[in-house]
C-alpha cells in the first residue's frame, strides 16, 4: 500500500487528514491530483475488485458499469440528519441529533473504518476554480469508486489545492463505506464488489461548523458529498449567513429568434425531469436552450444587483431509466463515451440498458443485480434509481460560458410542482414577495389525481424540503431578504409552471419535454415587458392565445383547462396550505401568512 505526499502546505487541512488517519487507520493515504492517468488506474483497480465493469471499447468507450449493494440503491432520507446546536434551527422538514451525541456515535463507527482500505484525500471544487461564487470542499473516503465520480462531478485534484493555498478555508467532508477489511480482532476478511455497512448509515450535517460526516453507503447522494450534502444542506446555510442563494433548481439559457440570451433557473421537486428540461431541445423553430446545469444553482449578486448563477458541478449525476432519444436526445448523446452507470442492466455484447432506452427491450440482458433477464421477467432489468454519471461538456447542449466564473444572469426563476389538478401550467408571481409564497406553496400530487380528483398532495417548499440544511421558516425567511436586498427592476422574475395537470379523463392536457420552450417564450416575453396576461386570485396567467401552440395538438379548451383557476379547487388548497403553513410553525414569516389572507381575500371578491 502506497502514501503520497500531498502537494499541500495548508496547516489546517494537513492538521485534519492526519487527525482522521489516526481514527479511520487506513493501510495507506493517496491524495488524489485528478489526472488521467490516476483515474485509469483507479478504473482498473475498480475492475480488478470487481466494482466496475469495463464496457465494449466499441460500443461505450472508457465507459464502466457497477452493480450496487441492493441494500444500497438511493439516497436514505429517514438515515439523513442536520445535528444544529439546537433542534428548533433544523426544524420540522429536517431529522434533529445532537451534535456532540452523533460524533460520539459516527467517532465510534469510524474507528478503524478503514483498516485494509487506502483513504482518498479527494480536494474539489464546487464551481469554477477561483469563481468568487465557487467554494472548496475536500472529501476523505476508502471508496475509489467514489473518487472516479467525483472527479466527474466536481472540479478534483491539485489545481484545487492550489487554489486553496497556505490558509484557505474548505468544507470537510469525511465518507467511509463502513466495511473495513481487517477486523477489530486483528482478523481479515475478502473484500466485496459494493463494499457498505448493512445495518448503520448516517448522513450528518453539522451546519454552524460546516461539516459533513457520512457512514455506511457508497452511493449517490450519500457519498458524493460535493453534490447534496455540501452544495444544498451545507451551502444552504452558507447563502443564508452570507446573502445569496444555494437552490435545487436547473439552470439554462434561452434564445428566442433573433434576440438576447437570457438565463433562467427552476426549481422541481426530484423526479419531475429536470435534465430532461435542461438539456431540452426546444419545439419552436428558431429557439436555443442551452444548458448550464441540472441539479444546482449557487446566486450571488453581482456589482449590478442582478443574481449571478453558477452550476456547482462539473458533471451529470442523472437517472438513467426514462432517458431516451424521445425525452432527452441530448443526454443519450452525451451518455456515449467516459461515462459511469451505476445499476443500469448490461447487453449481451458490452453495452448498457434501461427501460424507456428504446420502445422494445433487447431480448436478453443482466439485470442490475447481475442476473440473467428477458422481457418475461416481473422485474425491472435496471432499478428505478440506476444512474448515470457523465462529464458536463460532453453534452451537445452545454452553453459555451457555463463555466464562466462570474455566472450567469438569471432572468427569471421557476417554480415546478407535479399537480394534477389546482396548479396553471403558469402563472406569473404579483411580487418578488408573491412569489416566495408561491414557492413555498410547491407540490406533488398523488396519483389519486389521474382520475381527475385531487389526491394527496405533499408539500416541498423550493424543492428544498429533503435539502435545505435549516429551519424551513428560516429558509422562507431568508428568501424575503434576498427580495429586500435586491432592487425590483434587477431581481429575476418569479413564476410558478405545472407541466403535468390532467384532464377530467385522466390525460395529461400538455405535451411537455421540448413544447416546454413555448412556456419559456411566454416567461421571456412578460419579463421583456410584453406577453398579454389576465389576473387571477393566485397572479397572472397567459391571456387566451398568448402560449404559441402553433403546430401543436392542444385543443383550445385543453388550453383553457391548463390555464384554470378554479375557485373550488382553491377553496380546498387553502385548507392544505394552512396545514402546510402550520406546520412550519411559528418561524413562518408574518410576509407569508399576510400573502394567504391576501389569496383568501381575492378568492371570495
Ligand atoms: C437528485 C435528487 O438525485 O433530487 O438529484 O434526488
Ligand atoms: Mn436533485
Amino acid at each position: 500500500m502506497t502514501t503520497s505526499t500531498a502537494s499541500t502546505t495548508n496547516r489546517r487541512l494537513l492538521d485534519w487528514v492526519e487527525h482522521w488517519s489516526g481514527i479511520l487507520q487506513p493501510a495507506g493515504v493517496e491524495w488524489c491530483e485528478g489526472t488521467e492517468a490516476e483515474c485509469d488506474e483507479l478504473n482498473s483497480k475498480l475492475v480488478d475488485s470487481g466494482t466496475f465493469v469495463a464496457l465494449a471499447e466499441s460500443k461505450r468507450p472508457k465507459s464502466f458499469l457497477s452493480r450496487s449493494d441492493p441494500a444500497d440503491v438511493a439516497r436514505v432520507e429517514d438515515r439523513t440528519f442536520i445535528c444544529s446546536e439546537r433542534e428548533i434551527d433544523a426544524g420540522p422538514t429536517n431529522n434533529w441529533r445532537d451534535p456532540a451525541e452523533m460524533k460520539t456515535t459516527l467517532t465510534a463507527l469510524y474507528r478503524g473504518a478503514m483498516r485494509g482500505r487506502t483513504m482518498y484525500v479527494v480536494p474539489f471544487s464546487m464551481g469554477p476554480l477561483g469563481s468568487p461564487i465557487a467554494h472548496i470542499g475536500v472529501q476523505l473516503t476508502d471508496s475509489a469508486y467514489v473518487a472516479v465520480n467525483m472527479r466527474i462531478m466536481t472540479r478534483m485534484g491539485t489545481p484545487v489545492l492550489d487554489a486553496l493555498g497556505v490558509d484557505g478555508s474548505f468544507v470537510p467532508c469525511v465518507h467511509s463505506v463502513g466495511y473495513p477489511l481487517v477486523l477489530a480482532d486483528g482478523s481479515t476478511r475478502p473484500d466485496v464488489a459494493w463494499p457498505c455497512d448493512a445495518d448503520n448509515k448516517f448522513i450528518a450535517h453539522f451546519p454552524e461548523s460546516r461539516q459533513i460526516w457520512s457512514y455506511g453507503s457508497g452511493y449517490g447522494g450519500n457519498a458524493l458529498l460535493g453534490k447534496k450534502c455540501f452544495a444544498l444542506r451545507i451551502a444552504s446555510t452558507m447563502a443564508r449567513d452570507g446573502g445569496w442563494l444555494a437552490e435545487h433548481m436547473l439552470v439554462l439559457g434561452v434564445t428566442p429568434p433573433g434576440g438576447e440570451k437570457r438565463y433562467v433557473a427552476a426549481a422541481f421537486p426530484s423526479a419531475c425531469g429536470k435534465t430532461n428540461m435542461a438539456m431540452m431541445i426546444p419545439a419552436l423553430p428558431g429557439w436555443k436552450v442551452e444548458t448550464i446545469g441540472d441539479d444546482i444553482a449557487w446566486m450571488k449578486f453581482g456589482a449590478d444587483g442582478r443574481l449571478y448563477a453558477i452550476n456547482p458541478e462539473a458533471g451529470f449525476f442523472g437517472v438513467a431509466p426514462g432517458t431516451s432519444k424521445k425525452t432527452n436526445a441530448n443526454a443519450v448523446a452525451m451518455l456515449s463515451e467516459h461515462c459511469i452507470f451505476t445499476n443500469v442492466a448490461q447487453t449481451d455484447d458490452g453495452d448498457v440498458w434501461w427501460e424507456g432506452l428504446t420502445d422494445e427491450p433487447p431480448p436478453r440482458l443482466t439485470d442490475w443485480r447481475g442476473r440473467p433477464w428477458t422481457p418475461a421477467s416481473p422485474t425491472p432489468a435496471a432499478h428505478p434509481n440506476a444512474r448515470f454519471t457523465a462529464p458536463a461538456d460532453q453534452c451537445p447542449s452545454i452553453a459555451p460560458e457555463w463555466q464562466d466564473p462570474r455566472g450567469v444572469p438569471i432572468s427569471a426563476i421557476l417554480f415546478g410542482g407535479r399537480r394534477a389538478t389546482t396548479v396553471p401550467l403558469v402563472t406569473e408571481a404579483r411580487s418578488w414577495e408573491h412569489g416566495v409564497f408561491l414557492g413555498s406553496l410547491m407540490s406533488s400530487e398523488s396519483t389519486a389525481a389521474a382520475e381527475g380528483k385531487v389526491g394527496r398532495v405533499r408539500f416541498d417548499p423550493f424543492a428544498m424540503r429533503p435539502f435545505a440544511g435549516y429551519h424551513v421558516g428560516d429558509y422562507f425567511a431568508h428568501w424575503l431578504d434576498v427580495g429586500v436586498r435586491g432592487k425590483a427592476a434587477t431581481l429575476p422574475r418569479l413564476f410558478w409552471v405545472n407541466w403535468f395537470r390532467r384532464g377530467e379523463d385522466g390525460r395529461y392536457l400538455w405535451p411537455g419535454f421540448g413544447d416546454n420552450a413555448r412556456v419559456l417564450a411566454w416567461v421571456l416575453a412578460r419579463v421583456a415587458g410584453g406577453g398579454e396576461a389576465v389576473e387571477t386570485p393566485i397572479g397572472s396567467v397567459p391571456a387566451p392565445g398568448a402560449v404559441d401552440v402553433s403546430g401543436l395538438d392542444v385543443s383550445d379548451d385543453d388550453m383553457a383547462e391548463l390555464l384554470k383557476v378554479d375557485t373550488d379547487e382553491w377553496r380546498h388548497e387553502l385548507g392544505l396550505i394552512e396545514r402546510h403553513f402550520a406546520e412550519v410553525g411559528d418561524r413562518l414569516p408574518p410576509a407569508l401568512r399576510d400573502e394567504l389572507a391576501q389569496l383568501e381575500r381575492r378568492l371570495a371578491d
